[in-house]
Protein backbone atom coordinates (compact mmCIF):
# COMPACT_ATOMS: atom_id res chain seq x y z
CA UNK A 1 0.00 0.00 0.00
CA UNK A 2 1.35 3.62 -0.80
CA UNK A 3 1.14 6.12 1.04
CA UNK A 4 0.49 9.95 -0.54
CA UNK A 5 0.54 12.92 1.18
CA UNK A 6 0.96 15.44 -1.35
CA UNK A 7 -1.61 16.31 -4.25
CA UNK A 8 0.82 16.10 -6.83
CA UNK A 9 1.82 12.89 -6.17
CA UNK A 10 -1.63 11.41 -5.98
CA UNK A 11 -2.10 12.76 -9.59
CA UNK A 12 0.59 11.19 -11.33
CA UNK A 13 -0.13 8.09 -8.81
CA UNK A 14 -3.49 8.53 -10.27
CA UNK A 15 -2.55 8.96 -13.60
CA UNK A 16 -0.46 5.58 -14.06
CA UNK A 17 -3.60 3.72 -13.18
CA UNK A 18 -5.36 1.45 -15.97
CA UNK A 19 -8.78 0.62 -15.53
CA UNK A 20 -11.81 1.48 -13.19
CA UNK A 21 -10.57 3.54 -9.53
CA UNK A 22 -12.65 2.84 -6.45
CA UNK A 23 -12.76 6.10 -4.07
CA UNK A 24 -13.60 5.75 -0.37
CA UNK A 25 -13.16 9.28 1.40
CA UNK A 26 -12.80 9.58 5.36
CA UNK A 27 -12.26 11.61 8.40
CA UNK A 28 -10.31 8.18 9.20
CA UNK A 29 -11.14 6.61 12.99
CA UNK A 30 -12.22 4.03 10.86
CA UNK A 31 -14.37 1.41 11.82
CA UNK A 32 -16.80 -1.55 10.60
CA UNK A 33 -18.76 1.17 8.50
CA UNK A 34 -15.61 2.61 7.02
CA UNK A 35 -14.69 -0.84 6.39
CA UNK A 36 -17.72 -2.10 4.67
CA UNK A 37 -17.33 0.53 1.84
CA UNK A 38 -13.91 -0.15 1.29
CA UNK A 39 -14.02 -3.66 1.00
CA UNK A 40 -17.36 -2.88 -1.59
CA UNK A 41 -15.16 -0.43 -3.42
CA UNK A 42 -12.14 -3.10 -3.48
CA UNK A 43 -14.56 -5.77 -4.86
CA UNK A 44 -15.93 -3.64 -7.73
CA UNK A 45 -12.73 -2.08 -9.09
CA UNK A 46 -8.91 -2.70 -10.02
CA UNK A 47 -7.95 0.35 -8.13
CA UNK A 48 -8.68 1.18 -4.46
CA UNK A 49 -7.83 4.72 -3.30
CA UNK A 50 -8.91 5.87 0.12
CA UNK A 51 -8.71 9.40 1.68
CA UNK A 52 -8.17 10.08 5.67
CA UNK A 53 -8.56 14.00 5.67
CA UNK A 54 -10.41 15.47 8.97
CA UNK A 55 -11.88 18.24 6.78
CA UNK A 56 -12.26 21.40 9.17
CA UNK A 57 -14.57 23.36 6.46
CA UNK A 58 -17.06 21.01 7.40
CA UNK A 59 -16.94 21.79 11.15
CA UNK A 60 -18.70 24.69 12.59
CA UNK A 61 -16.89 27.17 15.27
CA UNK A 62 -18.03 25.09 18.29
CA UNK A 63 -17.74 21.74 16.73
CA UNK A 64 -15.48 18.45 17.99
CA UNK A 65 -12.68 19.58 15.02
CA UNK A 66 -10.24 19.46 18.06
CA UNK A 67 -11.07 16.57 19.60
CA UNK A 68 -12.42 14.25 16.09
CA UNK A 69 -10.45 10.97 16.97
CA UNK A 70 -7.18 10.62 15.00
CA UNK A 71 -5.52 7.34 14.65
CA UNK A 72 -3.27 7.28 11.74
CA UNK A 73 -1.37 4.45 13.08
CA UNK A 74 -4.52 2.19 13.15
CA UNK A 75 -6.21 2.88 10.15
CA UNK A 76 -3.21 2.67 7.95
CA UNK A 77 -2.94 -1.02 9.24
CA UNK A 78 -7.07 -1.49 8.97
CA UNK A 79 -6.37 -0.20 5.54
CA UNK A 80 -3.69 -2.48 4.38
CA UNK A 81 -5.27 -5.41 5.79
CA UNK A 82 -7.89 -4.19 3.65
CA UNK A 83 -6.35 -4.35 0.57
CA UNK A 84 -6.28 -0.85 -0.39
CA UNK A 85 -3.87 0.07 -2.86
CA UNK A 86 -3.33 4.23 -2.03
CA UNK A 87 -4.00 6.05 1.08
CA UNK A 88 -3.84 9.43 0.22
CA UNK A 89 -3.60 11.60 4.23
CA UNK A 90 -2.98 15.44 3.04
CA UNK A 91 -2.48 18.44 5.07
CA UNK A 92 -4.82 21.24 5.33
CA UNK A 93 -2.42 23.33 3.08
CA UNK A 94 -2.16 20.07 0.19
CA UNK A 95 -6.07 20.86 -0.73
CA UNK A 96 -6.83 24.16 -0.06
CA UNK A 97 -5.22 27.43 -1.24
CA UNK A 98 -5.97 31.13 -0.65
CA UNK A 99 -9.05 32.76 -1.81
CA UNK A 100 -10.61 29.65 -3.17
CA UNK A 101 -13.63 29.29 -5.55
CA UNK A 102 -16.33 28.26 -2.95
CA UNK A 103 -19.35 25.47 -4.21
CA UNK A 104 -22.56 25.97 -1.93
CA UNK A 105 -24.99 23.22 -0.92
CA UNK A 106 -27.97 23.26 -2.79
CA UNK A 107 -30.31 25.80 -0.58
CA UNK A 108 -33.40 23.27 0.25
CA UNK A 109 -31.42 20.42 0.08
CA UNK A 110 -28.31 21.84 2.10
CA UNK A 111 -30.16 24.08 4.76
CA UNK A 112 -33.12 21.58 6.27
CA UNK A 113 -32.58 19.25 9.09
CA UNK A 114 -29.02 18.02 9.38
CA UNK A 115 -28.20 22.01 7.48
CA UNK A 116 -30.63 23.24 9.59
CA UNK A 117 -28.87 22.38 12.39
CA UNK A 118 -25.65 22.49 11.32
CA UNK A 119 -25.58 25.97 8.92
CA UNK A 120 -22.55 25.67 6.48
CA UNK A 121 -21.73 22.00 7.30
CA UNK A 122 -22.49 20.56 3.85
CA UNK A 123 -21.00 23.62 2.02
CA UNK A 124 -17.68 22.44 3.25
CA UNK A 125 -18.60 18.72 2.39
CA UNK A 126 -18.98 19.32 -1.00
CA UNK A 127 -15.96 21.43 -1.23
CA UNK A 128 -13.61 19.23 0.19
CA UNK A 129 -15.32 16.19 -1.77
CA UNK A 130 -15.71 18.21 -5.37
CA UNK A 131 -11.60 18.63 -4.79
CA UNK A 132 -10.77 14.93 -3.88
CA UNK A 133 -12.86 13.93 -7.09
CA UNK A 134 -10.94 16.47 -8.84
CA UNK A 135 -7.60 14.52 -7.64
CA UNK A 136 -8.63 11.10 -7.68
CA UNK A 137 -10.83 10.99 -10.43
CA UNK A 138 -12.75 7.79 -9.64
CA UNK A 139 -14.80 6.08 -11.52
CA UNK A 140 -16.98 4.93 -8.42
CA UNK A 141 -16.69 7.00 -4.95
CA UNK A 142 -18.69 5.03 -2.13
CA UNK A 143 -20.85 6.80 0.29
CA UNK A 144 -22.91 5.41 3.67
CA UNK A 145 -26.43 5.70 4.09
CA UNK A 146 -25.69 6.36 7.15
CA UNK A 147 -25.27 10.21 6.53
CA UNK A 148 -28.39 9.84 4.35
CA UNK A 149 -28.09 13.83 3.33
CA UNK A 150 -24.88 14.06 2.76
CA UNK A 151 -25.26 11.41 0.55
CA UNK A 152 -28.33 12.67 -1.37
CA UNK A 153 -26.23 16.28 -1.53
CA UNK A 154 -23.06 14.57 -3.14
CA UNK A 155 -25.59 12.22 -5.70
CA UNK A 156 -26.75 15.96 -6.68
CA UNK A 157 -23.49 17.33 -6.98
CA UNK A 158 -22.86 14.52 -9.27
CA UNK A 159 -25.76 15.38 -11.55
CA UNK A 160 -25.57 18.81 -11.44
CA UNK A 161 -21.85 19.30 -12.52
CA UNK A 162 -22.31 16.19 -14.86
CA UNK A 163 -19.63 14.45 -12.74
CA UNK A 164 -17.93 11.75 -15.11
CA UNK A 165 -18.54 8.35 -12.29
CA UNK A 166 -21.14 7.09 -10.27
CA UNK A 167 -21.96 7.17 -6.90
CA UNK A 168 -22.23 4.03 -4.97
CA UNK A 169 -24.89 4.14 -1.98
CA UNK A 170 -23.73 1.68 1.18
CA UNK A 171 -26.07 0.31 4.06
CA UNK A 172 -25.36 1.10 7.16
CA UNK A 173 -23.44 -1.10 9.66
CA UNK A 174 -24.54 -1.31 13.03
CA UNK A 175 -23.38 -2.80 16.20
CA UNK A 176 -25.06 -6.16 17.56
CA UNK A 177 -27.24 -4.01 19.29
CA UNK A 178 -28.73 -1.94 17.21
CA UNK A 179 -26.12 0.99 17.61
CA UNK A 180 -25.07 2.60 14.40
CA UNK A 181 -21.45 2.30 13.74
CA UNK A 182 -20.35 5.99 14.15
CA UNK A 183 -16.43 7.49 14.84
CA UNK A 184 -18.24 9.92 17.24
CA UNK A 185 -19.45 6.62 19.44
CA UNK A 186 -15.71 6.88 21.22
CA UNK A 187 -17.46 9.77 23.09
CA UNK A 188 -19.80 7.71 24.65
CA UNK A 189 -19.99 6.57 28.35
CA UNK A 190 -21.64 3.30 29.23
CA UNK A 191 -24.59 5.12 30.56
CA UNK A 192 -24.62 7.42 27.43
CA UNK A 193 -24.04 4.22 25.02
CA UNK A 194 -27.00 2.82 26.48
CA UNK A 195 -29.28 5.61 26.19
CA UNK A 196 -28.13 6.16 22.62
CA UNK A 197 -29.31 2.85 21.84
CA UNK A 198 -33.09 4.00 22.12
CA UNK A 199 -32.52 5.54 18.39
CA UNK A 200 -32.21 2.36 16.78
CA UNK A 201 -34.77 0.81 19.07
CA UNK A 202 -36.77 3.65 17.80
CA UNK A 203 -36.25 3.01 13.97
CA UNK A 204 -36.89 -0.45 14.61
CA UNK A 205 -40.03 0.57 16.24
CA UNK A 206 -40.93 2.56 13.15
CA UNK A 207 -40.28 -0.59 10.95
CA UNK A 208 -42.47 -3.10 12.67
CA UNK A 209 -45.32 -0.15 12.64
CA UNK A 210 -44.94 0.20 8.80
CA UNK A 211 -44.65 -3.50 8.27
CA UNK A 212 -47.73 -4.10 10.14
CA UNK A 213 -49.57 -1.64 8.03
CA UNK A 214 -48.87 1.54 9.57
CA UNK A 215 -48.74 4.62 7.20
CA UNK A 216 -49.24 7.57 8.91
CA UNK A 217 -45.81 9.38 9.52
CA UNK A 218 -47.50 11.48 12.95
CA UNK A 219 -48.39 8.55 14.34
CA UNK A 220 -44.86 6.65 13.83
CA UNK A 221 -43.09 10.17 14.89
CA UNK A 222 -45.07 9.94 18.22
CA UNK A 223 -44.18 6.30 19.04
CA UNK A 224 -40.33 7.19 18.45
CA UNK A 225 -40.66 10.15 20.36
CA UNK A 226 -41.59 7.94 22.87
CA UNK A 227 -38.94 5.18 23.04
CA UNK A 228 -36.26 8.21 22.70
CA UNK A 229 -37.27 9.67 25.92
CA UNK A 230 -34.21 9.59 27.88
CA UNK A 231 -32.54 11.44 24.87
CA UNK A 232 -32.40 15.31 23.34
CA UNK A 233 -33.71 14.62 20.04
CA UNK A 234 -33.35 17.41 17.84
CA UNK A 235 -35.69 16.15 14.92
CA UNK A 236 -37.14 12.67 13.90
CA UNK A 237 -38.79 13.17 10.38
CA UNK A 238 -40.26 11.33 7.52
CA UNK A 239 -38.96 12.54 4.21
CA UNK A 240 -38.89 10.88 0.45
CA UNK A 241 -35.80 10.30 -1.70
CA UNK A 242 -35.30 14.28 -2.18
CA UNK A 243 -36.04 14.50 1.25
CA UNK A 244 -39.54 16.44 1.05
CA UNK A 245 -41.77 15.82 4.30
CA UNK A 246 -44.09 13.38 4.17
CA UNK A 247 -47.34 13.34 5.52
CA UNK A 248 -47.95 8.98 4.47
CA UNK A 249 -45.18 6.47 3.95
CA UNK A 250 -44.67 5.50 0.90
CA UNK A 251 -42.85 2.51 0.37
CA UNK A 252 -39.61 2.29 -1.28
CA UNK A 253 -39.58 5.81 -1.22
CA UNK A 254 -39.37 6.97 2.63
CA UNK A 255 -36.49 7.72 4.84
CA UNK A 256 -36.88 8.17 8.37
CA UNK A 257 -34.42 10.39 9.99
CA UNK A 258 -33.40 11.23 13.62
CA UNK A 259 -30.99 13.42 15.00
CA UNK A 260 -30.26 13.47 18.79
CA UNK A 261 -27.41 14.84 21.41
CA UNK A 262 -26.78 11.91 24.46
CA UNK A 263 -24.51 14.00 26.48
CA UNK A 264 -22.28 16.19 24.94
CA UNK A 265 -22.29 13.60 21.51
CA UNK A 266 -24.82 14.13 18.58
CA UNK A 267 -25.63 11.15 16.93
CA UNK A 268 -27.80 10.81 13.33
CA UNK A 269 -29.19 7.11 12.23
CA UNK A 270 -31.83 6.62 9.62
CA UNK A 271 -33.99 4.20 7.98
CA UNK A 272 -34.97 3.60 4.66
CA UNK A 273 -37.99 1.84 3.90
P1 LIG B 1 -16.75 9.94 7.77
O1 LIG B 1 -17.70 10.34 8.85
O2 LIG B 1 -15.40 9.44 8.14
O3 LIG B 1 -17.49 8.84 6.91
C1 LIG B 1 -16.88 8.33 5.74
C2 LIG B 1 -17.92 7.49 5.01
O4 LIG B 1 -18.28 6.37 5.84
C3 LIG B 1 -19.22 8.26 4.73
O5 LIG B 1 -19.66 7.98 3.41
C4 LIG B 1 -20.16 7.72 5.78
O6 LIG B 1 -21.53 7.78 5.40
C5 LIG B 1 -19.69 6.29 5.90
N1 LIG B 1 -20.13 5.68 7.17
C6 LIG B 1 -19.96 6.18 8.43
N2 LIG B 1 -20.53 5.36 9.35
C7 LIG B 1 -21.08 4.33 8.65
C8 LIG B 1 -21.82 3.16 9.02
N3 LIG B 1 -22.10 2.90 10.29
N4 LIG B 1 -22.21 2.33 8.04
C9 LIG B 1 -21.92 2.60 6.73
N5 LIG B 1 -21.22 3.68 6.32
C10 LIG B 1 -20.82 4.54 7.27
O7 LIG B 1 -18.65 11.40 5.97
C11 LIG B 1 -17.52 11.84 6.10
O8 LIG B 1 -16.52 11.17 6.77
C12 LIG B 1 -17.09 13.18 5.51
O9 LIG B 1 -18.19 14.04 5.50
C13 LIG B 1 -16.48 13.05 4.09
C14 LIG B 1 -17.50 12.50 3.08
C15 LIG B 1 -15.23 12.18 4.11
C16 LIG B 1 -16.07 14.46 3.60
O10 LIG B 1 -15.17 15.06 4.46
Amino acid sequence: MKIIRDAKSLKSERAAMEGSVGFVPTMGALHQGHLSLIRKAREENDHLIVSIFVNPTQFLPGEDLDKYPRREEADRKICELAGVDTLFMPEIGELYHDDEVKLKAPSYLGYILEGHRRPGHFDGVVQVVMKLFGLVQPTRAYFGKKDAQQLRILQKMQEDFFLPLTIVPVDTVREEDGLALSSRNVYLSPDERRRALSISRALKRASKMVMAGERSAKRIKETMMETMDEIDVEYVEIVDRNFRPLEEIKLQKSIVLVAAKVGETRLIDNLWL
